[in-house]
């Protein structure tokens, strides 16, 4: 796919103001349920990094984004996290982790490559691992300003996910609708 929106630093800094409003706290408590303070954790496609501060209460966290731009910023805001230039399809990177976190991030791969990033998520994870990832629920998936947007359901994460992660957690939740998104927490088998 074509991934143009977010590839400048204009792009970044139009995403950072309009996401000004939404955090993963929710996530991030349900999270908390399943993963031990503590535990290293792989944040994928960290963007303004508001969640990655949050997660660095509790844990020893790596940002990471596929956008330079973004990192930038963080790096200008003084950020004292590890921050990593990663694809979250390819996740070319050498350590492993005890939990992958990302929120709307993989929402921008396609079924085949969201697939592909599921096989390489538990090459980097520990014996036991969790992922904690977010999704925007539905049917569609589409082009805008040059990047693909994928809504997925409950069913078909379970289908994708559940070969590979005992499932502990799959439910809506609430974004700026009723029901407009999935959170998926599974443990490596
Ligand atoms: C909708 S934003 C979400 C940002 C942040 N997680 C949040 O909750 O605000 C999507 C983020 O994923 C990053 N991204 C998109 N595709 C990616 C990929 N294939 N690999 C790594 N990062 C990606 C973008 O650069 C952007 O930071």
């Amino acid at each position: 796919m074509t991934y143009q929106y977010y590839q400048t630093r204009e792009s970044a800094e139009s995403y950072i103001k309009v996401a000004k409003e939404f955090d993963g706290q929710e996530l991030i408590h349900h999270l908390g349920k399943f993963l031990q303070k503590g535990s290293t954790v792989l944040e994928l496609g960290t963007g303004p990094g508001t969640d990655l501060e949050i997660l660095s209460q509790s844990y020893h966290v790596t940002g990471s984004d596929f956008s330079q731009h973004f990192l930038d910023i963080l790096i200008e805001k003084k950020i004292q996290n590890e921050l990593l230039i990663l694809n979250a399809i390819t996740l070319e990177i050498d350590s492993t982790f005890d939990c992958i976190y990302s929120n709307k991030v993989l929402q921008h791969l396609t079924n085949d490559e969201l697939l592909l990033s599921i096989q390489n998520q538990l090459q980097i994870l520990k014996d036991g691992g969790i992922v904690c990832h977010s999704f925007w629920a539905g049917t569609d998936s589409y082009e805008m300003k040059g990047t693909f947007h994928n809504y997925h359901t409950i069913e078909e994460l379970e289908d994708w996910f559940s070969p590979y992660f005992k499932i502990q957690f799959l439910k809506f939740y609430d974004e700026m609708e009723k029901d407009d998104s999935i959170l998926l927490i599974g443990q490596k088998r």
